[in-house]
């Protein structure tokens, strides 16, 4: 009965999941890096974790007050990358992916979805992102930095198999950040606690695992490769100068990167505005990486729907008509194959 539900989900899904034809001649606005998750998984209470959990209510009133279109959902941090047993991980992005599909299958029009993965192994992780894209309709796949018990990074060679997949597939993967496994986060931050989270911690580490795919070579090696960090890019791009200065002088050393980090920010990385609306900011890292790599993001539930829309909204003084389209919904049209 239960396999008969999920087949007929399954169903009505497909048959609404590649019916969206967006086009740069409508006006509404495109997140994607807004959280969702399941009651198994929230640790969140009262007003949060409503919103988490929520799609077809508060959220999409929100959405339709403040000129959002269409978002993309996806397990909240730190979801699959929290789970230390590599069985119940895997059994759980499943669980997690069939209940947002079946979630959102009667409004694909105003909700897409990143597949959840268990990143323990990189064969499992690439076959459930092929289902998720192939049988969901997913639009990619979102990650929440290193996967625990052990801290798996996904820049080794041993991940080309998982790379190689989601190049296949041509869908992006957004790097999310997570909070640090306990003894790390002791260790960095038991002397000022309160920079845990995403004053300083998320950046940190997770500016770490994007630096480690540039300098070990896994867009040389897979050149088509698109990968998404939100928050203007969890600082890098604001670094550039001296990050590539810098590892310069590792090359006698034996790093495996061909390239620099400001080309694969041209090439390769992509950047959203989520949860930092910061006009001197975008506006410095539309010279250094271009307009065409950034895209708008909300990061909602964690950041209010409003002060986004209304940060972008305002743009109008400082971008072109054109380019503020391109932010709000023309880039992510293309990146996401939302046009048919
Ligand atoms: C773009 O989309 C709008 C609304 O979905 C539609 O009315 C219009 O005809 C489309 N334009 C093009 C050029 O496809
Ligand atoms: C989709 O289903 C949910 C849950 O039953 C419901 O709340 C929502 O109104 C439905 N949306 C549409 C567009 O039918
Ligand atoms: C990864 O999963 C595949 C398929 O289930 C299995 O054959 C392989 O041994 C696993 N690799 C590791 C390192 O556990
Ligand atoms: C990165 O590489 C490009 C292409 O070789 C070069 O033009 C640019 O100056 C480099 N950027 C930095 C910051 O080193």
């Amino acid at each position: 009965m239960k396999q008969l539900h999920v087949l007929v989900v399954l169903l009505i899904y497909q048959s609404f999941a590649y019916a969206r034809t967006w086009n740069d001649t409508g006006k509404g606005l495109i997140a994607f890096e807004e959280a969702w998750t399941i009651p198994e998984l929230a640790t969140e209470t009262g007003t949060l974790r409503a919103n988490l959990l929520d799609i077809h209510n508060q959220r999409l009133t929100l959405m339709d007050q403040n000129g959002v279109d269409f978002m993309v959902l996806s397990c909240a941090s730190p979801c699959i990358q929290g789970i230390s047993d590599p069985a119940v991980a895997n059994a759980m992005a499943v669980n997690v992916n069939n209940q947002l599909a079946a979630q959102i299958s009667n409004n694909t029009l105003r909700f897409g979805a990143f597949a959840a993965l268990s990143m323990h192994n990189a064969s499992e992780a690439a076959a459930e992102l092929k289902r998720t894209v192939q049988e969901l309709g997913f639009l990619g796949g979102l990650v929440n930095d290193y996967q625990q018990n052990t801290l798996i990074y996904y820049d080794q060679p041993d991940f080309d198999v998982f790379w190689q997949m989601v190049v296949e597939l041509d869908v992006p993967i957004y790097f999310h950040p997570r909070t640090n496994v306990e003894p790390i986060a002791d260790l960095l931050y038991g002397h000022a606690p309160w920079l845990l989270g995403p004053g300083q911690e998320f950046a940190a580490t997770l500016s770490g695992h994007i630096l480690g795919l540039c300098t070990n070579g896994v867009f040389d090696r897979f050149p088509d490769l698109k990968i998404i960090v939100g928050h203007l890019g969890e600082r890098i791009p604001s670094d550039l100068i001296r990050i590539d200065a810098q590892l310069a002088r590792q090359l006698p050393l034996g790093m495996p990167m061909l390239l620099n980090v400001t080309t694969y920010f041209h090439t390769n990385l992509f950047e959203t505005t989520s949860g930092n609306f910061a006009t001197d900011l975008l506006q410095f890292h539309i010279k250094e990486i271009g307009l065409e790599r950034i895209m708008f993001s909300i990061d909602y539930p964690f950041v209010d729907i409003p002060s986004g829309t209304t940060w972008v909204d305002g743009l109008d003084d400082v971008l072109t008509p054109e380019a503020l389209l391109s932010l709000k919904r023309g880039m992510a049209i293309k990146l996401l194959k939302l046009n048919g």
